[in-house]
């Protein structure tokens, strides 16, 4: 029988995207908290998969200087406000652009100081957004997405109305914690240069008064949160924050998409703020972190100390890690068989707490109270367990950085804890940390003197730490999901100049 010809088909090239991200913090310009990671990230990988990623971030105080790559003047509030944008590359197709607008981001915090917020933070974030597209709008190839982070990027799928149609971008706005709303006063709606026909509960009236991130989630077409756990919890009252109807009414809209880690910058093997690398073959050389953790943090190293497990903490001070829990039962905590080493900065309440007990147990609590990366790696390499007790979690990080560096996670089972943190079954040897879902002290704690009880069996342990050692965190994996949005706000990138679609009309 004659074979059948066959034509060969070549496969048709993956589609690139140039894609425009916003963000209010970016590592290592600037740093609050896990968002710096991923805005920086997420275009390196995007970079890496062969898109075309400019991010455009605040140049706060301290961020270096930069070639100018273009520059912005919009007007916000009755003021003309410019600004050069600042170009650092960030690897292969991927490029920051800093915004340098001394007047509005050379200050002192981030986003407030002395724990109030700046007053002008709604012309500082609306201006953020509008100059990003006041760019897009120079650029001689348009952009083909606009991809905003939080509120502080809320406003962006709105301003993107300006560039089109035709040649409208497809908009995404990441929900990185809804806790964070941006919620101004009604007078500043036409000040930010938006329309009263938009303050309605289907745009961005929240009771009366403006919400950035209600903005976002109304008019962008997609929307994206940083774990499938967490996409479900916010249609749900307990984690909506008054925001879970909106998100109900635009689930079909909403994918939840696990974080990444950085592995370059978060790699046991070659991180040079450990004493000596280890990996999941070398794992005992995990001891000479622990060492140094203890030197660190003041704790009398001895034979004693070294073979005591060590509970680490690097978090914010705020309600949503789980602060609350552990003041409920700081003395029962101390008098566990364990040292403590904590890294954080937040609510004053709770700054204090930890320096009250390191104080009160300075043999077995020290707390480093501040911003500090170099002590934030040695927590997750020189600990035995990483605490992360949060009330509520979107996504989390410092799990996953914990799971590679073999040190063991003990956490709520909530967010993206659940989605990264198997429970540890004796029975088959599966699993990879400690997990209590009841938001209880009590539970909380019997949770620690579990995993406390587990730690002399180094057979048990040791099997616990490779098989989070193994997880794959790669953000390629999580960066192919975006694009996966990308392709369905953009099909076929070519049609991208057709007129004016429905889409845009029916928002
Ligand atoms: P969140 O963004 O809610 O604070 P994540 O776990 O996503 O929580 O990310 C927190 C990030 O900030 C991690 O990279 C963590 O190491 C870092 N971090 C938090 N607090 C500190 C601190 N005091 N010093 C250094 N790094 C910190
Ligand atoms: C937020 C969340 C955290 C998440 C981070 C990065 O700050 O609180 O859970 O990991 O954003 O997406």
């Amino acid at each position: 029988m004659a074979k059948k010809a066959v034509t060969p088909r070549m496969p048709a090239a993956p589609p690139s995207f140039r894609i425009l991200m916003i963000a209010s913090e970016a590592q290592p310009f600037s740093k609050t908290g896990g968002l710096a990671d991923v805005a920086t990230a997420l275009p390196k990988a995007l970079g890496r998969l062969g898109h075309d990623v400019t991010l455009i971030t605040p140049r706060y105080r301290g961020a270096p200087d930069g070639p100018v790559a273009g520059t912005v003047a919009v007007e916000v509030a009755g003021h003309r406000f410019s600004a050069r944008l600042l170009e650092q590359p960030i690897g292969r197709g991927a490029r920051v652009l800093l915004l340098d607008c001394p007047d509005l981001y050379d200050r002192d915090g981030i986003y407030y100081e002395a724990g109030v917020d700046y007053p002008d933070n709604a012309i500082r974030y609306a201006f953020l957004s509008a100059a990003a597209i006041d760019y897009a709008a120079q650029q001689p190839q348009p952009f083909d997405i606009v991809h905003t982070h939080d509120w502080q990027g809320g406003l962006a799928p709105l301003y993107a109305r300006a560039l089109g149609p035709p040649g409208t971008p497809g908009t995404v706005l990441t929900i990185h914690n809804l806790a964070y709303q941006g919620i101004f006063a009604k007078s500043w709606v036409p000040r930010l240069g938006l329309r009263w026909d938009d303050f309605t509960i289907g745009g961005f009236e929240f009771f009366d008064r403006l919400g950035f991130l209600k903005a976002g989630l109304n008019f962008a077409d997609a929307i994206t949160t940083v774990s499938p756990t967490y996409a479900d919890e916010i249609q749900r009252p307990e984690y909506g924050h008054g925001l879970d109807g909106v998100i109900r009414s635009r689930h079909d809209r909403l994918t939840g998409i696990l974080n990444g880690i950085d592995l370059d910058e978060w790699n046991p093997a070659a991180d040079p703020h450990l004493p000596a690398p280890f990996d999941i073959d070398h794992l005992p050389a995990k001891a000479a972190s622990k060492r140094a953790l203890l030197e660190r943090f003041g704790i009398a190293v001895t034979d004693e100390t070294l073979a005591r497990p060590i509970v680490g903490m690097v978090s914010r001070m705020v309600d949503q890690k789980g602060l609350d829990l552990i003041a409920a039962v700081a003395g029962p905590l101390a008098s566990l068989d364990a040292t403590f080493t904590i890294v954080g900065t937040g609510e004053p309440r709770y700054q204090d707490m930890w320096r009250r007990l390191s104080q009160w147990r300075p043999d077995r609590i020290s707390a480093f109270i501040g911003f500090d990366e170099p002590r934030a790696h040695l927590v997750e390499a020189g600990a035995d367990m990483f605490l992360m007790p949060s009330r509520f979690e979107p996504c989390g990080l410092n799990q996953m950085y914990s799971l590679r560096y073999g040190t063991i996670p003990i956490v709520r089972a909530v967010g993206g804890l659940v989605d990264t943190v198997r429970p540890y079954n004796p029975k088959n040897g599966q699993g990879n940390g400690f997990l209590f879902s009841e938001y209880e002290p009590g539970v909380m704690l019997r949770t620690i003197a579990a995993a406390l009880a587990a730690f002399p069996n180094k057979k048990i342990w040791t099997r616990l730490q490779k098989n989070g050692m193994r997880a794959n965190f790669s953000w390629d994996r999580s960066a192919a999901e975006y694009v996966k949005i990308y392709t369905r706000l953009r099909p076929a990138r070519t049609k991208r100049r057709a007129p004016a679609s429905k889409r845009v009309e029916g928002r």
